[in-house]
């Protein structure tokens, strides 16, 4: 979707040439004498709309506007979590209307913040986000195009993070809705190849050959029970100087987790296609980097394999060995995350990172403690675990921290290895955490159990995009802080490309990469990676699954 910034008023706003308006609408709201107002003015007055949030009036323009549609949108107080709710229920009320072109009015607003425009763009994103992929029929939302229209000055920088941000979070979110047998370990890594279409973007896919030679025993172990072959992900965003260390972001890669020799009840196990969703949440994070082009360095790992029971499967009782050296007793096949984690974890030592953050759907032990509102946060250092927390407010993508006291290792001592993969049921996520911990002894760590909040279950199943927001909003951060960008500047020469604002459209580039604009690659990225004829994409698509209410929050 295509995002343009526009100053008007509310006069200027009724003229707006569009399929529809959106006019975001605050309780108080105080008419002037143009004709929005004076529509505004007839509704109240009816006792039709009053501007809470979530409020909506559908209405046919009246003669002279620029629209056939408009729709009152309320946002109470004109909180961002409002604004974002406003746009929601609106945009869902035109799903089924032929609407290309949207123009949403923020001009009612009482100077509405960057963090405002920010989430109207997002929720823009989001309510317009369709899976389609398996589905013979679905359609696409129609609309291709949201003008915003704001009060002079206001709304560059939330546009501009806002739509790169969207674009990350529906790319995590397609990857994580995938079906496993359509979002295998060799298409994941072909959907991280990509985003090096993107400025800045470098990308890496290692296959079972030179994962061997690296000495990966332990993920290596977990995929041995699969015909798919495994795959590791490097990506690299490279916004800064060479010479500043980056900060890694690490994705459990499962794409479908059977809980293997241990095998899994059948009951809502097509829900373990979601077992990607850390290594999805790299990607969409690595896209919303390319986008917006801050001044910072990371790397993304992504260690992805399918988790299936067979004759070569790894056996309860095995004992591998790890890249770092390490013994595992592999005490239960179902806790895999941590195997294919920790060889991630040693490998990322090797960029003698600033902080390494893992993201993964670890332990349903998680889901048990937090449910589906805030994710749980790990982590051996205190300002990354505060600079996560603040993002995770800051994004409205919440996580929680929770402890590693290390009694908490007791029970993965065994006779047989170095460690165990699982300790008792009691306080599964940190034990979890603790196993990790083992791993990550080189650079600050932090760990991210996105179990309960990476996909919704029942009527509204579907992978939610967490926590890019989270992951974004953390690294936009970092890259803000004075001494990343004095690295950058260093490299820069004058007059070259902006410090932190990105453009809000496609028209500002850094010179290096100018031929590969982010517009011209989102196109190309967000293009599925196999073109479908109808017939094949039937014989492909797997039998309708009933949604089913079940133990996950649903939405
Ligand atoms: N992918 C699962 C975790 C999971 C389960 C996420 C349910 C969301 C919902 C993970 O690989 C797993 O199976 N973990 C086990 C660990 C146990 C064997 C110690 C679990 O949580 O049951
Ligand atoms: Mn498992
Ligand atoms: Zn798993």
């Amino acid at each position: 979707m295509d995002f343009a910034l526009k100053n008007a008023d509310l006069a200027a706003a009724a003229n707006e040439k569009a399929d529809a308006l959106v006019v975001l609408v605050p309780e108080g709201f105080k008419p002037g004498t143009d004709a929005l107002s004076a529509l505004i003015q007839t509704a109240r007055s009816a006792g039709d709309f009053e501007g809470k949030p979530g409020q909506t009036l559908q209405l046919y323009a009246p003669a002279g506007f620029g629209a056939r549609r408009v729709t009152l949108a309320g946002v109470g107080a004109g909180l961002a979590r409002h604004v974002a709710q406003a746009v929601r229920s609106a945009l869902g009320g035109l799903k089924d209307s032929p609407v290309r072109k949207l123009a949403l009015v923020l001009a009612a607003l009482d100077q509405p913040g960057e963090d405002v425009v920010r989430a109207a763009v997002l929720a823009c994103g989001d309510a317009t986000y369709v899976y389609t992929y398996t589905k013979a029929k679905a359609r696409a939302s129609t609309i291709g195009r949201v003008t915003l229209l704001s009060p002079a000055g206001i709304g560059r920088q939330g546009v501009a993070e806002g739509r790169a941000l969207a674009e990350g979070i529906a790319f995590a979110k397609e990857w994580g809705n995938r079906p496993g047998n359509h979002a295998t370990p060799t298409l994941l890594g072909q959907a991280a190849r990509t985003l090096a279409r993107l400025p800045r973007v470098q990308v890496e896919v290692l296959g079972p050959k030179e994962v061997a030679a690296l000495g990966m025993g332990s993920f290596i172990a977990v995929a041995k029970g699969s015909v798919e072959p495994l795959r590791f992900i490097v990506l690299r965003y490279n916004g800064a100087a060479k010479s500043v260390a980056p900060h890694v972001l690490v994705g459990k890669g499962i794409t479908f987790d059977t809980g293997g020799i241990s095998i899994k009840p059948a009951g809502e196990m097509d829900e373990m296609k979601f077992d990607m969703c850390g290594a999805a949440s790299v990607l969409g994070t690595f896209r919303a980097l390319g986008e917006f082009q801050p001044a910072i360095n990371v790397v993304g790992l992504i260690a992805s394999c399918e988790n299936m029971p067979d004759g070569q499967a790894l056996k309860p009782g095995d004992v591998v060995t790890s890249m770092s050296g390490q013994t595992i007793e592999v005490l239960n096949t179902d806790a895999e995350g941590r195997l294919v984690l920790c060889d991630a974890l040693t490998y990322a030592e090797r960029f003698k990172p600033q902080s390494v953050v893992d993201i993964a759907t670890l332990t349903g032990a998680c889901v048990i403690s937090l449910g589906g509102v805030r994710s749980g946060l790990f982590s051996t250092d205190e300002a990354l675990a505060a600079d996560l927390q603040a993002a995770g407010e800051q994004a409205g993508d919440l996580c929680w921290r929770l402890p590693l006291d290390d009694d908490y290792a007791d029970g993965l001592k065994t006779h047989f290895a170095d460690v165990a993969n699982v300790a008792g049921r009691a306080g599964g996520a940190i034990t979890a955490a603790k196993f990790l911990q083992r791993f990550a002894s080189a650079y600050p760590w932090a760990h991210l159990d996105i179990a309960g909040t990476a996909w919704k279950g029942g009527a509204a199943k579907g992978s939610t995009g967490r926590p890019v927001g989270l992951l974004f909003q953390y690294l936009l951060n970092l890259a803000a802080k004075p001494a990343a960008a004095d690295a950058v500047a260093a490299t820069r020469k004058p007059g070259g490309r902006r410090k932190t604002a990105a453009p809000v459209a496609a028209e500002v580039v850094p010179a290096k990469a100018a031929r590969r604009t982010p517009a011209a690659t989102v196109a190309a990225v967000a293009a599925p990676a196999v073109r479908k004829t109808a017939s094949a994409r039937k014989a492909a698509a797997p039998a309708p699954v009933r949604a089913r209410r079940g133990a996950r929050p649903a939405a």
